[in-house]
Protein backbone atom coordinates (compact mmCIF):
# COMPACT_ATOMS: atom_id res chain seq x y z
CA UNK A 1 0.00 0.00 0.00
CA UNK A 2 2.73 1.98 0.82
CA UNK A 3 4.87 2.33 -2.33
CA UNK A 4 1.88 3.04 -3.91
CA UNK A 5 0.69 6.13 -2.04
CA UNK A 6 4.13 7.49 -2.78
CA UNK A 7 4.37 6.71 -6.15
CA UNK A 8 0.75 8.81 -6.90
CA UNK A 9 2.31 11.63 -4.63
CA UNK A 10 4.94 11.74 -7.41
CA UNK A 11 2.47 11.52 -10.09
CA UNK A 12 0.19 13.73 -8.95
CA UNK A 13 2.75 16.43 -8.25
CA UNK A 14 4.51 15.91 -11.26
CA UNK A 15 2.65 18.43 -13.46
CA UNK A 16 3.85 21.50 -10.78
CA UNK A 17 7.62 20.21 -10.73
CA UNK A 18 7.51 19.85 -14.36
CA UNK A 19 6.12 23.44 -14.63
CA UNK A 20 8.88 24.95 -12.17
CA UNK A 21 11.65 23.16 -14.13
CA UNK A 22 10.49 24.09 -17.60
CA UNK A 23 10.24 27.73 -16.00
CA UNK A 24 13.63 27.95 -14.12
CA UNK A 25 15.02 26.64 -17.42
CA UNK A 26 13.33 29.11 -19.65
CA UNK A 27 14.78 31.69 -17.58
CA UNK A 28 18.14 30.98 -17.21
CA UNK A 29 19.10 29.48 -20.75
CA UNK A 30 19.31 33.13 -21.99
CA UNK A 31 21.08 34.60 -19.07
CA UNK A 32 23.93 32.22 -19.28
CA UNK A 33 23.79 32.66 -23.08
CA UNK A 34 24.26 36.64 -21.97
CA UNK A 35 26.88 35.38 -19.39
CA UNK A 36 28.67 33.25 -21.90
CA UNK A 37 28.77 36.16 -24.81
CA UNK A 38 29.93 38.84 -22.18
CA UNK A 39 33.73 36.52 -21.87
CA UNK A 40 33.80 35.88 -25.53
CA UNK A 41 35.43 38.15 -28.06
CA UNK A 42 34.13 40.69 -29.80
CA UNK A 43 35.22 39.28 -33.06
CA UNK A 44 33.74 35.77 -32.18
CA UNK A 45 30.36 37.48 -30.42
CA UNK A 46 29.80 38.89 -34.03
CA UNK A 47 30.59 35.67 -35.99
CA UNK A 48 29.09 32.51 -33.63
CA UNK A 49 26.95 32.29 -31.42
CA UNK A 50 27.49 31.87 -27.78
CA UNK A 51 26.87 28.17 -27.78
CA UNK A 52 30.41 27.64 -29.97
CA UNK A 53 32.23 28.16 -26.55
CA UNK A 54 31.81 24.93 -26.02
CA UNK A 55 32.12 23.21 -29.21
CA UNK A 56 35.11 21.74 -30.18
CA UNK A 57 37.34 24.64 -32.60
CA UNK A 58 37.34 24.66 -36.15
CA UNK A 59 40.80 25.06 -37.35
CA UNK A 60 41.22 28.58 -38.19
CA UNK A 61 44.50 27.76 -39.99
CA UNK A 62 44.29 28.11 -43.77
CA UNK A 63 41.06 28.94 -44.13
CA UNK A 64 39.54 27.74 -47.66
CA UNK A 65 38.67 31.55 -48.36
CA UNK A 66 42.19 32.83 -47.65
CA UNK A 67 44.13 30.35 -50.27
CA UNK A 68 41.76 30.85 -52.93
CA UNK A 69 42.04 34.55 -53.02
CA UNK A 70 44.77 35.67 -51.35
CA UNK A 71 47.02 32.81 -50.72
CA UNK A 72 48.56 33.11 -54.23
CA UNK A 73 50.44 36.67 -53.77
CA UNK A 74 50.46 36.70 -50.29
CA UNK A 75 51.59 33.31 -49.25
CA UNK A 76 50.29 31.14 -46.80
CA UNK A 77 51.67 32.99 -43.37
CA UNK A 78 50.43 36.37 -45.01
CA UNK A 79 54.02 36.83 -45.20
CA UNK A 80 55.53 36.64 -48.40
CA UNK A 81 54.95 40.40 -49.88
CA UNK A 82 57.08 42.05 -47.29
CA UNK A 83 55.89 45.62 -47.88
CA UNK A 84 52.36 43.88 -47.21
CA UNK A 85 52.88 41.71 -44.06
CA UNK A 86 49.66 39.87 -43.23
CA UNK A 87 50.45 38.97 -40.22
CA UNK A 88 51.31 42.52 -38.69
CA UNK A 89 48.37 43.58 -36.29
CA UNK A 90 49.59 47.12 -37.10
CA UNK A 91 48.17 46.24 -40.82
CA UNK A 92 45.44 44.06 -39.79
CA UNK A 93 43.93 46.65 -37.60
CA UNK A 94 43.03 48.95 -40.25
CA UNK A 95 40.70 46.56 -41.69
CA UNK A 96 38.46 46.08 -38.65
CA UNK A 97 35.19 44.85 -40.84
CA UNK A 98 35.09 43.07 -44.10
CA UNK A 99 33.72 46.30 -45.78
CA UNK A 100 36.58 48.16 -45.05
CA UNK A 101 38.44 45.47 -46.35
CA UNK A 102 36.40 44.97 -49.74
CA UNK A 103 37.22 48.35 -50.27
CA UNK A 104 40.59 48.62 -50.13
CA UNK A 105 40.72 46.07 -52.58
CA UNK A 106 38.78 47.04 -55.35
CA UNK A 107 41.66 49.85 -55.00
CA UNK A 108 44.55 48.92 -58.16
CA UNK A 109 47.54 47.61 -56.98
CA UNK A 110 49.95 48.39 -59.75
CA UNK A 111 47.48 49.93 -61.94
CA UNK A 112 46.00 46.27 -62.07
CA UNK A 113 43.19 44.63 -60.19
CA UNK A 114 44.44 43.52 -56.51
CA UNK A 115 42.74 40.37 -57.07
CA UNK A 116 44.42 39.30 -60.55
CA UNK A 117 43.30 35.67 -61.19
CA UNK A 118 40.64 35.41 -58.68
CA UNK A 119 37.82 38.02 -58.91
CA UNK A 120 35.98 38.51 -55.40
CA UNK A 121 32.37 37.40 -56.12
CA UNK A 122 30.44 40.07 -57.63
CA UNK A 123 27.22 40.62 -55.39
CA UNK A 124 28.42 43.06 -52.89
CA UNK A 125 26.83 40.35 -49.80
CA UNK A 126 28.36 37.74 -51.17
CA UNK A 127 31.47 39.48 -51.14
CA UNK A 128 31.12 40.68 -48.00
CA UNK A 129 30.36 37.24 -46.93
CA UNK A 130 34.01 35.98 -48.41
CA UNK A 131 35.92 38.17 -46.44
CA UNK A 132 34.92 38.19 -43.21
CA UNK A 133 36.76 34.31 -42.66
CA UNK A 134 39.65 36.46 -44.25
CA UNK A 135 39.65 38.81 -41.65
CA UNK A 136 39.55 36.19 -39.08
CA UNK A 137 42.13 34.81 -40.86
CA UNK A 138 44.40 37.79 -40.89
CA UNK A 139 44.17 37.96 -37.60
CA UNK A 140 44.77 34.57 -36.40
CA UNK A 141 47.89 35.51 -38.33
CA UNK A 142 48.55 38.39 -36.60
CA UNK A 143 48.03 37.19 -33.33
CA UNK A 144 45.31 38.37 -32.46
CA UNK A 145 43.33 35.29 -32.75
CA UNK A 146 39.71 35.03 -33.95
CA UNK A 147 39.48 31.58 -32.12
CA UNK A 148 35.81 31.69 -31.45
CA UNK A 149 36.55 29.15 -28.41
CA UNK A 150 39.06 31.81 -26.49
CA UNK A 151 37.02 33.55 -23.07
CA UNK A 152 38.39 36.49 -21.98
CA UNK A 153 37.38 39.54 -19.23
CA UNK A 154 38.02 42.11 -22.16
CA UNK A 155 34.16 42.41 -22.37
CA UNK A 156 34.64 43.81 -19.06
CA UNK A 157 37.84 45.93 -19.12
CA UNK A 158 36.10 47.49 -22.22
CA UNK A 159 32.89 47.78 -20.22
CA UNK A 160 34.24 49.54 -17.04
CA UNK A 161 36.54 51.78 -19.14
CA UNK A 162 33.76 52.61 -21.69
CA UNK A 163 35.92 51.77 -24.63
CA UNK A 164 34.17 51.65 -27.83
CA UNK A 165 37.10 51.51 -30.25
CA UNK A 166 38.05 49.19 -33.39
CA UNK A 167 39.56 46.27 -30.66
CA UNK A 168 39.32 45.82 -27.03
CA UNK A 169 40.89 48.15 -25.08
CA UNK A 170 43.99 45.90 -23.69
CA UNK A 171 45.22 44.78 -27.41
CA UNK A 172 44.21 48.82 -28.34
CA UNK A 173 46.52 49.94 -26.02
CA UNK A 174 49.55 47.56 -27.05
CA UNK A 175 49.36 48.80 -30.67
CA UNK A 176 49.15 52.65 -30.20
CA UNK A 177 45.33 53.10 -31.20
CA UNK A 178 43.69 53.72 -27.85
CA UNK A 179 46.03 57.01 -27.86
CA UNK A 180 44.38 58.06 -30.76
CA UNK A 181 41.13 58.52 -29.86
CA UNK A 182 42.43 61.49 -27.14
CA UNK A 183 40.14 60.11 -24.42
CA UNK A 184 42.83 57.35 -23.13
CA UNK A 185 46.20 57.73 -22.08
CA UNK A 186 46.39 53.50 -20.79
CA UNK A 187 46.86 54.34 -17.49
CA UNK A 188 44.64 54.00 -14.20
CA UNK A 189 43.43 56.90 -14.93
CA UNK A 190 41.17 55.60 -17.08
CA UNK A 191 38.92 53.84 -14.93
CA UNK A 192 37.32 57.41 -14.16
CA UNK A 193 36.22 58.08 -17.48
CA UNK A 194 33.21 59.23 -17.43
CA UNK A 195 31.54 57.16 -20.31
CA UNK A 196 32.85 53.71 -18.43
CA UNK A 197 31.01 51.57 -16.12
CA UNK A 198 33.14 51.87 -13.30
CA UNK A 199 32.63 55.19 -12.68
CA UNK A 200 28.91 54.38 -13.34
CA UNK A 201 29.13 51.99 -9.75
CA UNK A 202 30.80 54.44 -7.90
CA UNK A 203 27.86 56.84 -9.11
CA UNK A 204 25.22 54.31 -8.47
CA UNK A 205 26.44 53.48 -4.80
CA UNK A 206 26.56 57.23 -3.79
CA UNK A 207 22.78 57.41 -4.67
CA UNK A 208 21.71 54.00 -3.81
CA UNK A 209 23.42 53.47 0.43
CA UNK A 210 22.22 57.12 1.15
CA UNK A 211 18.77 56.52 0.19
CA UNK A 212 17.96 53.12 1.83
CA UNK A 213 19.34 54.73 5.22
CA UNK A 214 17.15 57.69 5.05
CA UNK A 215 14.18 55.64 3.95
CA UNK A 216 15.59 52.98 7.09
CA UNK A 217 15.49 55.61 9.21
CA UNK A 218 12.63 58.29 9.11
CA UNK A 219 10.15 55.21 7.75
CA UNK A 220 11.06 53.23 11.54
CA UNK A 221 10.64 56.47 13.02
CA UNK A 222 7.64 57.60 11.78
CA UNK A 223 5.96 54.09 12.23
CA UNK A 224 6.98 54.00 16.04
CA UNK A 225 5.24 57.10 15.72
CA UNK A 226 1.89 55.72 14.33
CA UNK A 227 1.87 52.85 16.16
CA UNK A 228 2.76 53.89 19.71
CA UNK A 229 2.29 57.38 20.30
CA UNK A 230 -0.96 59.07 20.60
CA UNK A 231 -1.92 61.99 18.65
CA UNK A 232 -4.70 63.44 16.98
CA UNK A 233 -5.87 62.56 13.40
CA UNK A 234 -3.33 59.76 13.69
CA UNK A 235 -5.65 57.43 12.11
CA UNK A 236 -6.75 59.97 9.15
CA UNK A 237 -3.09 60.94 8.14
CA UNK A 238 -1.70 57.09 8.02
CA UNK A 239 -4.74 57.00 5.52
CA UNK A 240 -3.57 59.42 3.65
CA UNK A 241 -0.07 57.99 3.73
CA UNK A 242 -1.70 54.92 2.25
CA UNK A 243 -3.82 56.80 -0.25
CA UNK A 244 -1.49 58.88 -1.64
CA UNK A 245 0.70 56.42 -2.77
CA UNK A 246 -1.37 55.27 -5.42
CA UNK A 247 -0.06 58.75 -6.79
CA UNK A 248 2.22 57.66 -9.67
CA UNK A 249 5.78 58.86 -9.43
CA UNK A 250 5.79 59.75 -13.23
CA UNK A 251 3.11 62.09 -12.40
CA UNK A 252 5.53 64.24 -10.42
CA UNK A 253 8.28 64.22 -12.23
CA UNK A 254 7.98 67.56 -13.90
CA UNK A 255 6.84 69.59 -11.17
CA UNK A 256 9.81 68.37 -8.62
CA UNK A 257 12.10 68.95 -11.65
CA UNK A 258 10.96 72.79 -11.93
CA UNK A 259 10.96 73.01 -8.18
CA UNK A 260 14.88 71.49 -8.15
CA UNK A 261 15.60 73.69 -10.56
CA UNK A 262 14.73 76.59 -8.60
CA UNK A 263 16.29 75.27 -5.73
CA UNK A 264 19.71 74.62 -7.55
CA UNK A 265 19.75 70.98 -6.80
CA UNK A 266 19.15 69.49 -10.38
CA UNK A 267 21.05 66.98 -11.14
CA UNK A 268 22.54 67.07 -7.59
CA UNK A 269 22.54 63.56 -5.83
CA UNK A 270 20.90 65.61 -3.05
CA UNK A 271 18.06 65.84 -5.03
CA UNK A 272 17.59 62.43 -6.10
CA UNK A 273 18.24 61.02 -2.52
CA UNK A 274 15.39 63.34 -1.65
CA UNK A 275 12.89 61.91 -4.18
CA UNK A 276 13.99 58.44 -4.19
CA UNK A 277 13.43 59.11 -0.01
CA UNK A 278 10.38 60.70 -0.40
CA UNK A 279 8.45 57.83 -3.02
CA UNK A 280 10.35 55.12 -0.41
CA UNK A 281 8.95 56.61 2.61
CA UNK A 282 5.08 55.55 2.25
CA UNK A 283 5.41 52.22 1.54
CA UNK A 284 8.21 51.67 3.79
CA UNK A 285 5.95 53.43 6.40
CA UNK A 286 3.42 51.23 6.10
CA UNK A 287 5.61 47.91 6.14
CA UNK A 288 7.14 48.73 9.29
CA UNK A 289 3.78 49.89 11.10
CA UNK A 290 2.54 47.09 10.65
CA UNK A 291 5.38 45.56 12.29
CA UNK A 292 5.49 47.71 15.10
CA UNK A 293 1.81 47.47 15.65
CA UNK A 294 1.83 43.83 15.92
CA UNK A 295 4.87 43.52 18.61
CA UNK A 296 3.05 42.68 22.28
CA UNK A 297 1.91 45.62 23.62
CA UNK A 298 2.70 44.65 27.20
CA UNK A 299 6.15 44.95 26.42
CA UNK A 300 6.18 48.36 25.69
CA UNK A 301 3.33 49.52 28.86
CA UNK A 302 5.63 47.70 31.24
CA UNK A 303 8.34 49.55 29.65
CA UNK A 304 6.46 52.53 30.24
CA UNK A 305 5.41 52.01 33.36
CA UNK A 306 9.04 51.43 34.72
CA UNK A 307 9.81 55.02 33.60
CA UNK A 308 10.73 54.64 29.96
CA UNK A 309 10.21 57.65 27.51
CA UNK A 310 9.56 57.00 23.78
CA UNK A 311 12.64 57.86 22.34
CA UNK A 312 14.18 55.10 24.88
CA UNK A 313 11.17 52.60 23.68
CA UNK A 314 11.82 53.26 20.53
CA UNK A 315 15.36 52.40 20.58
CA UNK A 316 15.90 49.69 23.16
CA UNK A 317 11.88 47.91 22.37
CA UNK A 318 10.93 48.50 18.85
CA UNK A 319 14.48 48.78 16.75
CA UNK A 320 15.91 45.77 18.02
CA UNK A 321 12.76 43.73 17.91
CA UNK A 322 11.98 44.67 14.32
CA UNK A 323 15.04 44.17 12.49
CA UNK A 324 13.82 41.18 10.85
CA UNK A 325 11.07 43.91 9.17
CA UNK A 326 13.60 46.21 8.56
CA UNK A 327 16.89 44.28 6.97
CA UNK A 328 13.98 43.07 4.36
CA UNK A 329 12.95 46.66 4.06
CA UNK A 330 16.84 47.73 3.61
CA UNK A 331 17.39 45.13 1.05
CA UNK A 332 14.19 46.13 -1.08
CA UNK A 333 14.99 49.27 -0.92
CA UNK A 334 18.12 49.01 -2.29
CA UNK A 335 17.15 46.73 -4.92
CA UNK A 336 14.44 49.67 -6.21
CA UNK A 337 16.80 52.56 -6.04
CA UNK A 338 19.78 50.32 -7.65
CA UNK A 339 17.54 49.37 -10.71
CA UNK A 340 15.62 53.13 -11.28
CA UNK A 341 16.56 54.74 -14.22
CA UNK A 342 14.10 56.74 -14.95
CA UNK A 343 14.49 58.93 -12.08
CA UNK A 344 18.32 58.64 -12.49
CA UNK A 345 17.49 59.66 -16.08
CA UNK A 346 16.08 62.83 -15.01
CA UNK A 347 17.47 64.35 -11.61
CA UNK A 348 20.81 62.94 -12.26
CA UNK A 349 21.74 63.47 -15.77
CA UNK A 350 25.55 64.41 -15.42
CA UNK A 351 26.68 61.33 -12.79
CA UNK A 352 25.03 58.62 -15.14
CA UNK A 353 24.11 55.89 -12.90
CA UNK A 354 24.65 52.21 -14.15
CA UNK A 355 21.44 51.75 -15.51
CA UNK A 356 21.74 54.91 -17.58
CA UNK A 357 25.49 54.38 -18.35
CA UNK A 358 24.26 51.12 -20.39
CA UNK A 359 21.80 53.01 -22.23
CA UNK A 360 25.10 55.23 -23.11
CA UNK A 361 27.28 52.66 -24.14
CA UNK A 362 24.39 51.20 -27.05
CA UNK A 363 26.24 52.24 -30.11
CA UNK A 364 23.12 53.82 -32.30
CA UNK A 365 24.51 50.99 -35.10
CA UNK A 366 24.55 47.74 -32.81
CA UNK A 367 28.00 47.62 -33.28
CA UNK A 368 29.20 46.92 -30.08
CA UNK A 369 26.67 44.91 -27.89
CA UNK A 370 29.71 42.52 -26.70
CA UNK A 371 30.36 45.52 -24.26
CA UNK A 372 26.92 45.55 -23.15
CA UNK A 373 26.86 41.76 -21.58
CA UNK A 374 29.72 42.37 -19.72
CA UNK A 375 28.13 46.07 -18.42
CA UNK A 376 25.03 44.12 -17.86
CA UNK A 377 26.54 41.69 -15.77
CA UNK A 378 28.59 44.17 -13.56
CA UNK A 379 25.30 46.38 -13.26
CA UNK A 380 23.73 43.52 -11.26
CA UNK A 381 26.62 41.78 -9.86
CA UNK A 382 26.23 43.65 -6.18
CA UNK A 383 22.40 42.70 -5.75
CA UNK A 384 23.33 39.08 -6.91
CA UNK A 385 25.68 39.25 -3.62
CA UNK A 386 23.55 40.53 -1.65
CA UNK A 387 20.47 38.02 -3.16
CA UNK A 388 23.03 35.47 -2.05
CA UNK A 389 24.22 36.60 0.92
CA UNK A 390 20.66 37.77 2.75
CA UNK A 391 18.23 35.05 0.79
CA UNK A 392 16.50 34.37 3.89
CA UNK A 393 15.17 37.85 4.91
CA UNK A 394 14.49 38.33 1.02
CA UNK A 395 11.64 35.86 1.17
CA UNK A 396 10.62 37.29 4.93
CA UNK A 397 10.51 40.73 2.77
CA UNK A 398 8.15 38.93 -0.19
CA UNK A 399 6.23 37.82 2.68
CA UNK A 400 6.33 41.08 4.90
CA UNK A 401 2.58 42.28 4.86
CA UNK A 402 0.62 39.52 4.67
CA UNK A 403 2.08 36.98 7.41
CA UNK A 404 2.06 38.36 10.43
CA UNK A 405 5.13 38.56 12.79
C1 LIG B 1 47.66 39.27 -57.50
C2 LIG B 1 48.35 39.19 -56.26
C3 LIG B 1 47.58 39.52 -55.01
C4 LIG B 1 46.47 38.89 -54.52
C5 LIG B 1 45.72 37.70 -55.10
C6 LIG B 1 46.14 39.53 -53.27
N1 LIG B 1 47.01 40.57 -53.02
FE1 LIG B 1 46.98 41.79 -51.44
N2 LIG B 1 48.55 42.81 -52.18
C7 LIG B 1 49.23 42.47 -53.32
C8 LIG B 1 50.35 43.38 -53.48
C9 LIG B 1 51.35 43.35 -54.61
C10 LIG B 1 50.31 44.25 -52.39
C11 LIG B 1 51.28 45.32 -52.06
C12 LIG B 1 50.80 46.67 -52.44
C13 LIG B 1 51.83 47.70 -51.98
O1 LIG B 1 52.95 47.59 -52.39
O2 LIG B 1 51.44 48.55 -51.20
C14 LIG B 1 49.15 43.87 -51.59
C15 LIG B 1 48.77 44.52 -50.43
C16 LIG B 1 47.77 44.05 -49.61
C17 LIG B 1 47.40 44.67 -48.37
C18 LIG B 1 48.03 45.86 -47.76
C19 LIG B 1 47.40 47.14 -48.26
C20 LIG B 1 47.96 48.29 -47.53
O3 LIG B 1 47.33 48.67 -46.57
O4 LIG B 1 49.04 48.76 -47.93
C21 LIG B 1 46.40 43.94 -47.86
C22 LIG B 1 45.66 44.17 -46.53
C23 LIG B 1 46.10 42.89 -48.76
N3 LIG B 1 46.95 42.99 -49.81
C24 LIG B 1 45.13 41.96 -48.56
C25 LIG B 1 44.83 41.00 -49.48
C26 LIG B 1 43.78 40.03 -49.28
C27 LIG B 1 42.88 39.93 -48.05
C28 LIG B 1 43.77 39.25 -50.36
C29 LIG B 1 42.80 38.08 -50.61
C30 LIG B 1 41.41 38.42 -50.60
C31 LIG B 1 44.81 39.72 -51.24
N4 LIG B 1 45.43 40.78 -50.67
C32 LIG B 1 45.08 39.16 -52.44
C33 LIG B 1 48.94 41.46 -54.19
C34 LIG B 1 47.90 40.59 -54.07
Amino acid sequence: MKPFTRLNRFFSRFPLHLAVILMCVLWLIPTLGLFVTSFRTREAVRTTGWWHAFLPQAQTVGQPEYTKYCAACHGADGKKITAADLSSPTLVNQYPSAASLLLMLRKPVNNAPHLLNTPLPSAPTDALNALTPIITYMQTLSGQGGNTGKLSLSNYVDAIVGYKGLQDYLSDCQTGAAAKTGVFNCTAGDLANPAGMGIAMLNTLAVTIPTTLLVIVFAALAAYAFAWLDFKGRQWLFALLIGLQIVPLQMSLVPIAQLYTRLHIQSTFLGIWLFHAGFGLPYAIYLLRNFIGSLPREIFESAYLDGANHWAAFRRLALPLSMPAIASLGIFQFIWVWNDFLVAKIFLSTHPVLTVQITNLIDPRGQNWHILTGAAFLSFLIPMIIFFVFQRSFVHGLLAGSVKG
